[in-house]
C-alpha cells in the first residue's frame, strides 16, 4: 500500500500538491494538461451580453503572456538544477514573450517536480497536441533525458469536420519516457491484431492465427505506436459531458502496459478521471489532482462508484462548515472557486484581482432554441456578519454589466436578505418567474443536505464549458 498520499483526490495546483510527495514515490504518471485554448468556454460568455469577456479565461490562462508568465520564466532560467532551464532560456531567445513560452515554462516547472517523485522503475506519459508537442519534447528530453525517450504515440481518431485546405487534423501525441534507460522500467507487452493481406492465412510455422468475422486472417503481434481508438463522441456511453474527456480504452492500454497491480498511478491533471478509473479498476492505487473541485466530485460519483470502488477522500475541499470557514480564512480565492463550483452551471472568474468583485458567471438560456443568452453574475464573500454592502455592489454590477441576474454566496445564512431592496425586474420565462437577486449560504448548503437546488431557483443554464443547454445528465447533476 502506497501510503500516505495514495488513494486520495487533491484539489489544487498540482505543482503545490506534488511538492509534499517524497522522492521516487510514484510508479506511473499520466498527464493530460490543458494544452490548447478552450475557445468554446470563452464563446459562451461572449454571447452572454456581459461586457468583460476579454478578461475571461479558463484553462487557457497559461496560454497568455502576462506578468505571471514573466515571473515564472525568470526563476526557471536561473534554476540551474532544473535541466529545462537551458531550454526555456533558448525558447526565450527564439519566441520571446509568447504564449508558447508561457506554456512551456509552466510545464517545465511541473514536469521537473514529476521527475523527482517518479520511481527509478517508473514511466511518464505526457498527452499533448501537435501545436505544442515539438516544444514539449525538448522540455521532456531535458528533464527526463533523451536516452529515456521510449515512444511518441500517435492517438488517431475520427471526429467532426475536416478542412478543405489541409489534411484532417485527427491525432494527439503522447510522449512516453522512462525514468531510467537501462530497461528497468515496468513494461508489459500489449498485443494487437496483425492482418495478412489477400484474405490468405499466413501458414507460418509456430504462429497461431485467427480469422475475424469477415474471414480475414490475423495473428497477434506486439503493439505499434499508432493507436486507432475512438474519441468519446456525443453518443458514447462513456461520455460524462466534461469537455476534454479522453477515452477509457486509451488510458487502460497505458496503465496495463506501464504498471502492475498494486502500483501507484498519479494523474496531476485528472479532469473527469479517465486515468483514475482505468487505474483503479485494474487494481492500481491512485492519486488524482485537479484545480476544479467539481471534477473531483465527478470522479468519485461516475468513475469509481459504478465500478464498486469506495469513493476516495478529497483533500483541500471543505467537507463541513468548520473546514469551509477555515478555507475562507486561509485561501479566499480557493474558497471562492470552491463555493461557485457547488452550483452546477456556474463558473469562476479566473481573474481574481481588479475584477470589480465579480467572482463567477453563469449564462441562462432564454429560449428553447438557445438564441437569447443572459448573464448571471456571482459574488462570493467568506466574511462573517451582514453582507448588505456586498449585495449592493452586486446590484450595481448587474446594472453596469447589463446582466440579468445576480447570486450572492455567503458563508453564514443572511436572515435579513429578504428585506434588502433592489430595482431589478423579476425574470419571467413562460409560466415561471425567477428572482433577479438570490442569496446562497454555505451554512444552508450543509443544512440542506448539500443540495444547491433547494436553496436557489434558477432558470435552465448553459453548460459553461460547451455553451450548450445543460442536458447532460451527469455533469451538473445535483
Ligand atoms: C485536458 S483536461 C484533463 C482531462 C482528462 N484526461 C479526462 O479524461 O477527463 C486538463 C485538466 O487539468 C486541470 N488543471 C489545469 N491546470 C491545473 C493545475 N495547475 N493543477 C491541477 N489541475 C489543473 C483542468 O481543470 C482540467 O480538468
Amino acid at each position: 500500500m502506497n501510503t500516505p498520499f495514495a488513494n486520495t483526490l487533491y484539489y489544487g495546483d498540482c505543482l503545490d500538491i506534488m511538492t509534499d510527495f517524497p522522492n521516487s514515490y510514484i510508479d506511473l504518471i499520466c498527464l493530460d494538461p490543458p494544452f490548447n485554448s478552450n475557445e468554446k468556454y470563452n464563446k459562451v460568455f461572449k454571447n452572454s451580453g456581459l461586457v468583460i469577456d476579454p478578461q475571461i479565461k479558463a484553462f487557457d490562462d497559461v496560454w497568455l503572456w502576462d506578468n505571471t508568465s514573466a515571473e515564472r520564466v525568470k526563476p526557471i532560467k536561473n534554476a540551474i538544477a532544473n535541466p529545462a532551464s537551458k531550454v526555456i532560456a533558448a525558447f526565450e531567445g527564439f519566441i520571446p514573450q509568447s504564449k508558447m513560452l508561457s506554456y512551456t515554462s509552466y510545464m517545465a516547472e511541473r514536469l521537473f517536480m514529476m521527475h523527482r517523485i517518479l520511481k527509478d522503475t517508473g514511466s511518464i506519459y505526457l498527452h499533448c497536441d501537435p501545436y505544442a508537442s515539438h516544444y514539449l519534447k525538448l522540455v521532456m528530453d531535458a528533464i527526463f533525458g533523451e536516452k529515456n525517450f521510449r515512444n511518441e504515440i500517435v492517438w488517431s481518431y475520427r471526429s467532426g469536420g475536416v478542412s478543405k485546405n489541409w489534411f484532417g487534423r485527427k491525432h494527439d501525441i503522447l510522449f512516453f519516457y522512462s525514468k531510467d534507460h537501462r530497461n528497468r522500467h515496468t513494461f508489459n507487452v500489449q498485443k494487437e491484431r496483425s492482418y495478412n493481406r489477400n484474405f490468405k492465412p499466413y501458414r507460418f510455422q509456430g504462429i497461431t492465427e485467427f480469422q475475424d468475422a469477415q474471414g480475414r486472417w490475423y495473428t497477434m503481434a506486439s503493439m505499434r505506436d499508432v493507436w486507432e481508438i475512438d474519441m468519446v463522441g456525443r453518443t458514447s456511453k462513456e461520455r460524462l459531458g466534461y469537455p476534454t474527456q479522453k477515452p477509457l480504452a486509451l488510458y487502460e492500454r497505458i496503465i496495463k502496459a506501464s504498471s502492475n497491480p498494486g502500483d501507484l498511478v498519479l494523474d496531476p491533471f485528472a479532469g473527469c478521471g479517465t486515468t483514475i478509473e482505468a487505474a483503479a479498476k485494474n487494481g492500481r492505487d491512485v492519486i488524482g489532482i485537479d484545480i476544479l473541485p467539481f471534477a473531483l466530485r465527478l470522479i468519485n460519483r461516475y468513475r469509481l462508484a459504478p465500478n464498486g470502488i469506495t469513493p476516495l477522500p478529497i483533500k483541500g475541499v471543505p467537507v463541513d462548515m468548520d473546514t469551509a470557514r477555515q478555507l475562507a480564512k486561509t485561501s479566499p480565492f480557493k474558497f471562492q472557486d470552491w463555493a461557485i463550483s457547488l452550483i452546477d452551471g456556474l463558473a469562476s472568474n479566473p481573474q481574481k484581482v481588479g475584477d470589480d468583485g465579480i467572482d463567477g458567471f453563469g449564462v441562462f438560456l432564454n429560449t428553447p432554441d438557445n438564441m437569447d443568452r443572459k448573464a448571471i453574475i456571482v459574488q462570493v464573500t467568506g466574511a462573517s456578519g451582514s453582507q448588505k454592502a456586498k449585495f449592493d455592489r452586486l446590484h450595481a454590477n448587474i446594472r453596469n454589466e447589463n446582466a440579468a441576474m445576480g447570486i450572492l454566496i455567503t458563508l453564514d445564512a443572511q436572515p435579513a436578505q429578504r428585506n434588502w431592496k433592489h430595482t431589478l425586474a423579476p425574470i419571467r420565462m413562460g409560466e415561471t418567474t425567477y428572482a433577479p437577486l438570490q442569496c446562497f449560504s454555505i451554512a444552508e448548503y450543509y443544512r440542506d443536505k448539500e443540495r444547491w437546488d433547494r436553496i436557489l431557483t434558477l432558470p435552465p443554464l448553459a453548460n459553461p464549458w460547451t455553451g450548450k443547454h445543460m442536458q447532460q445528465k451527469i455533469l451538473f447533476e445535483a
